[in-house]
């Protein structure tokens, strides 16, 4: 059951603005070298989202820190399939010591995912739907069920939330993978697919171009942009890394040497 905290009578929830921008993009982790090592993919994503139909809130505290954010966009927009909902592409209030500190369990994430809520409503949503991770780590499935949220449907770990506001609303469904990278004789090919918005991805992208191009001429890195709609639909994917074709998939981001070392692994197998 939802436990019922007043909410710290301070805090605000507000549209991101320009002077907060720089923050967002870096997903309130300024402090963090793994957020540098994942790149400009996320502002180059946003400059172009921004126009369209993406939603950006941030929750600020008594001193005007920015302690949360949310994100979200039309579910037509995002990896989801549905019509005439909004899908929260990520919610996060920052964690960490480090940096703002942390901001959890103060009610930021309640009132964000409320303030959303409104926000799709007032646009003329039909529900909002979500992604969460069915084991207690990362985000949490958990989370959005104590918020009313309820399973619509599920992919190996990820699971579909969703919340109608009304009788109408048709629940949404995940877009399956469509398409497999493809090895290649004589040598190692590496897949980055990508869409830019998570520097958590990023970041494993990043990381995985990089350890490619180490280990020098017999692997190949292929990177496949899906924040082209089109190309997000051919492939059923938008994020992932491929090593031939097999996927590397393991919950937290995967390290530097531990991307390289599967790589270089089959580069020892072509001799
Ligand atoms: C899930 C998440 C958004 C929740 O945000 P939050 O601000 O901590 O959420 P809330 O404070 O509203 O609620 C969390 C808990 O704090 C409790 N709480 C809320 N207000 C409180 C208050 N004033 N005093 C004490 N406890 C409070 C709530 O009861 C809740 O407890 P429970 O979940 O154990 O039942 C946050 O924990 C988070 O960002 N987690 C990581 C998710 C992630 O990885 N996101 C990135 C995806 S790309």
């Amino acid at each position: 059951m939802k436990k019922n905290h007043p909410q710290p009578p301070t805090m605000k929830i507000i549209d991101v603005t320009p002077e907060h921008e720089e923050t967002y993009c870096q997903c309130l982790e300024e402090w963090s070298d793994e957020i540098r090592e994942a790149g400009d993919y996320k502002r180059d994503w946003y400059a172009r989202a921004k126009g369209g139909g993406l939603r950006v809130k941030l929750a600020i505290d008594e001193n005007n820190v920015v302690g949360g954010m949310i994100q979200y966009l039309p579910i037509e927009q995002s990896p989801a399939q549905g019509t005439g909902l909004y899908f929260i592409l990520c919610i996060w209030v920052h964690g960490h010591k480090q940096g703002r500190g942390n901001f959890q369990k103060k009610g930021m994430g309640t009132a964000l995912l409320q303030a959303a809520e409104d926000d799709a409503r007032r646009l003329g949503a039909g529900g909002m739907a979500a992604w969460g991770v069915v084991l207690p780590f990362w985000m949490r499935a958990s989370w959005f069920r104590k918020h009313g949220y309820k399973k619509a449907d599920r992919n190996g770990m990820m699971a579909l939330m969703w919340k109608p506001f009304g009788a109408d609303a048709k629940a949404p469904a995940w877009i399956r993978p469509r398409k497999k990278p493809q090895g290649a004789a004589g040598k190692v090919v590496v897949t980055g697919l990508l869409n830019g918005w998570c520097p958590a991805m990023n970041m494993v992208h990043e990381r995985a171009r990089r350890a490619a191009a180490e280990l020098g001429p017999q692997v190949e890195f292929r990177e496949v942009r899906t924040d082209e709609r089109a190309v997000f639909l051919e492939w059923g994917i938008s994020d992932a890394l491929f090593i031939d074709g097999r996927e590397m998939r393991n919950g937290p981001p995967p390290k530097y040497e531990k991307i390289k070392k599967k790589i270089a692994r089959r580069v020892k197998k072509l001799r």
